[in-house]
């Protein structure tokens, strides 16, 4: 068998991830995804886009500082300004990457640019050789194109190849392409661009037709070198490719694909959770190998063949993924090092302070809970990892209620140190009450765009973690909150995103604007 041809992974879920509506992180809880990823062994971390605001600015300043092993990226538009401050944040990356990028499309060109092909090459030259200067790995982006016609997608690869740029690569914006398509346009540049060999070519895919893995593993057959991709396929819109199906296609299929990565596979399901747990975005359960059901057996027929021989059914290991057979690890009488064990075990590096306060909950959890899970403990963990500076505090509150009738719910909450107490009557049900009384104590009235609960774990006295989706005067923030009490998780989830409400989240530039 001949040796297989190495892809690398660029992972881009803290920049077009973060872009899912609603999927804001601050910058602890990027660093912790940077971590993560570095752990996993993708090969470049796009780390944000520098100017869109001073806290992507100062999250990708903090990565390029702390990470070793990977390459850390900024992106940038085909501006000095953008591409200045890009290398002002990565100045300091051990392997830094400026990734800047135009739009290439016609409809990009009339509509959106109003540049005619000549100002584009122009344009993407300039940008390339800027970041030159700072920078030896720069990868340039044609915005659009799967939708730019290839006469001049081939031309404007390869000016920007002959300025220096170290990858090209070909994003599928909206998510239009179909995989011979993708297969045709990366053949094309690999026959027609002469100065394509001194270039990776990457790929880009976005999921609108459910079709980003399958565009971007046609590319990776065609002869891309470089996938780009997300933590559970989250990004703008309908996602991006998700990091861990591509992955596990290439290795499942080694005999297919011919192709390796440098990931590591039994990370997958750990930075998976930690990902769904920053940005409260839930992986479905029928997903590909990160879902719940994943490696679940349900038929009789299948149950059987599975006890005669695991190959009956399943194509993958469960472990390969870093799924455990059983996650009921730890419980009342488990010391400090077992929990910390665990804990790394899913992804969390906790300092002794860290670990110190995770153990003291951990305890209190046991208390009220006979059995921990993975699931508890990453919760725990989450907690800890995502605290921010909070101004309004949850303590308790005091519940009446009946069916048919407004609650009346006491509530009091800590404003910076401070108690306050409310009381209202009014609402739908206890949870509005709750929504409410805390609109009352903190001031602030947010439309709810978002409202989930689920069980962290399994069992009638599983902690619930509620999500929600807050707006206030043109903002959106997610909070979230665990308890074994679910009305308390509420009010913890609601308080949450009123913290960040309150923070007040910087205006932020959009890349495609
Ligand atoms: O989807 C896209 O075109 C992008 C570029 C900025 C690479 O995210
Ligand atoms: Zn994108």
């Amino acid at each position: 068998m001949t040796t297989p041809r190495s892809v690398r992974i660029f992972d881009t879920t803290l920049r077009d991830g973060e872009q899912s509506p609603g999927a804001s992180m601050n910058r602890t809880e990027k660093m912790e995804i940077a971590q993560a990823l570095v752990q996993l062994g993708v090969d470049i971390i796009e780390a944000g886009f520098p100017i869109a605001s001073p806290g992507d600015f100062e999250s990708v300043r903090d990565i390029a500082t702390a990470v070793r092993g990977a390459t850390v990226c900024g992106l940038a538009r085909c501006s000095d300004a953008d591409i200045d401050r890009a290398w002002e944040a990565l100045q300091h990356a051990a392997q830094p990457r400026i990734h800047v990028f135009l739009a290439t499309s016609s409809i990009h060109r009339e509509f959106k640019l109003r540049m005619t092909e000549d100002e584009v090459v122009a344009r993407a030259v300039a940008g390339v050789s800027r970041a030159r200067r700072h920078c030896g790995d720069v990868e340039f982006s044609p915005e659009d194109a799967a939708r730019t016609e290839l006469d001049f997608l081939c031309r404007v690869v390869e000016a920007v190849i002959a300025a220096g740029a170290t990858t090209v690569n070909i994003p599928d914006t909206v998510g239009y392409a179909t995989p011979q398509q993708m297969h045709r346009v990366i053949k094309t540049l690999r026959d027609r661009v002469p100065n394509i060999d001194k270039a990776v070519i990457s790929v880009h895919c976005h999921d609108d037709l459910g079709l980003a893995v399958a565009n971007s593993l046609a590319a990776v057959e065609a002869g891309a070198g470089q996938v780009e991709c997300t933590i559970n396929g989250i990004g703008e819109r309908a996602g991006n490719c998700s990091l861990e199906e591509v992955v596990m296609a290439l290795r499942t299929r080694r005999d297919h694909y011919g192709c390796d990565t440098r990931v590591v596979t039994q990370r997958l399901v750990p930075t998976s959770r930690l990902v769904a747990t920053i940005t409260g975005i839930q992986v479905p359960r029928n997903k590909a190998i990160v879902g719940r059901n994943a490696f679940a057996h349900e038929a009789g027929i299948h149950q059987d063949g599975m006890l005669k021989d695991r190959s009956t059914y399943e194509i993958m290991r469960p472990e390969d993924v870093g799924l455990e057979r059983t996650d009921l690890v730890l419980g009342k009488h488990s010391g400090r090092a077992a929990l910390a064990d665990r804990a790394k075990a899913l992804g969390y590096q906790l300092t002794p302070e860290q670990l110190q306060t995770v153990f003291e909950r951990f305890k209190v959890l046991a208390d009220r809970k006979k059995e921990i899970y993975d699931g508890d403990i990453a919760a725990l963990c989450e907690t800890e990892f995502a605290a921010l500076p909070e101004q309004f505090t949850f303590d308790r509150y005091v519940l009446s209620t009946a069916s048919g009738s407004p609650p009346t719910v006491e509530l009091h909450v800590l404003q910076s140190g401070q108690p306050v107490q409310v009381t209202v009557t009014a609402g739908d049900g206890p949870i509005d009450g709750i929504f409410l009384a805390i609109e009352k104590a903190t001031g602030m009235t947010t439309v709810c765009r978002d409202f989930r609960v689920q069980a962290v774990t399994v069992g009638k006295d599983a902690q619930a973690e509620v999500t929600v989706e807050l707006e206030h005067a043109g903002q959106v923030q997610r909070g979230r909150g665990v308890s074994t009490d679910s009305l308390e998780a509420s009010a913890k989830a609601f308080l949450a995103a009123i913290n960040r409400l309150a923070l007040g989240a910087q205006p932020r530039l959009h890349p495609q604007a």
